[in-house]
């Protein structure tokens, strides 16, 4: 069977209603297009647990604190939509702004702590958009699973946690990171990089791993995040947000490696803003 392509609430609670009747589970994929691998692996990882997978399409703007990144944001709904139907998705959920935020729409879903300091503290107003939006998304779609990068590693706490503070029956699943051949995450943006950029960016991966391997090995969290952050520098990275390792879960500052910890950072190359993350975790 060919792809759906849904536009309205109205339809996507029909034909939930459908595959619901004949016992069908349902995953969604929310995303914002212009995919790439590392959004058809989440496909693929929903493909596997349930039944019926739905892939949401909506560049939302609530969640764009500068216009120009909105303006710029990559969209290409044909290219996707062909991606995703050769990955078998059952439905293209691609909804138009009035359809999302109708005339008076008023309400915002506000993930506290979480969503403060890392890219919080640089982009006001963005989980806010995010969380609104995603509640939204898990109550329109009604799915058993949802399917999040570990590549925006705060914003999936902030769903994991909006998830479980509303009692939304849903079980948020974040998949790990897909790298380039050379190391650099996946992003959407990476298109926006120069040539000269392209070959400087992996540098942001290679710093975490090599700060990540340091706090494994003993080195003080400090010297290892200062070496870090010099690297980027170095490397022609313009400006680095910030570097931080925090605990796993709660996202609380972590100044000495003794429970599962995350080494996060963001930075500005060529005018991009990119943003990685990876696992430090203690010796048992
Ligand atoms: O990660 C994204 O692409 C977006 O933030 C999301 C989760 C689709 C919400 O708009």
């Amino acid at each position: 069977m060919s792809m759906l392509i849904v536009r309205s609430v109205a339809e996507i609670r029909a034909q939930i209603g459908h595959w619901r009747a004949a016992g069908d589970n349902i995953a969604v994929v929310p995303t914002m297009g212009a995919l790439h691998e590392g959004h058809l692996s989440l496909v693929r990882a929903a493909k596997g647990r349930a039944k019926r997978v739905i892939v949401t399409l909506f560049v939302n703007p609530s969640q764009f604190n500068n216009a120009e990144d909105l303006a710029r944001y990559p969209r290409d709904e044909a290219a996707d939509s062909a991606r995703l139907e050769a990955e078998h998705v059952d439905m293209l959920f691609a909804p138009d702004i009035a359809e999302m935020y109708p005339e008076g729409f008023a309400t915002k879903v506000s993930v506290s702590r979480l969503s403060e300091g890392l890219c919080g503290a640089y982009r006001p107003g963005h989980f806010e958009g995010v969380a609104t939006v995603v509640t939204k998304l898990l109550l329109q779609t009604q799915a058993d699973s949802a399917f999040f990068g570990e590549k925006d590693y705060q914003q999936l706490s902030v769903i994991r946690r909006l998830a479980r503070d509303l009692d939304i029956p849903v079980e948020i699943v974040g998949v790990p990171t897909v790298r380039e051949a050379d190391g650099l995450a996946m992003s959407s943006r990476n298109v926006r990089l120069s040539e000269t950029a392209r070959k400087q960016a992996p540098a942001m991966a290679e710093a975490l791993r090599a700060a990540g391997a340091a706090i494994e090995a003993g080195q003080p969290v400090s010297s290892a995040v200062d070496a870090a952050k010099t690297t980027l520098l170095t490397a022609g990275y313009s400006q680095v947000e910030y570097l931080e390792l925090r605990d796993a879960e709660t996202l609380e500052p972590v100044s000495k490696l003794d429970r599962p910890a995350r080494l996060l950072a963001a930075g500005w190359l060529d005018g991009v803003r990119l943003i990685d993350n990876i696992a430090v975790l203690p010796a048992h």
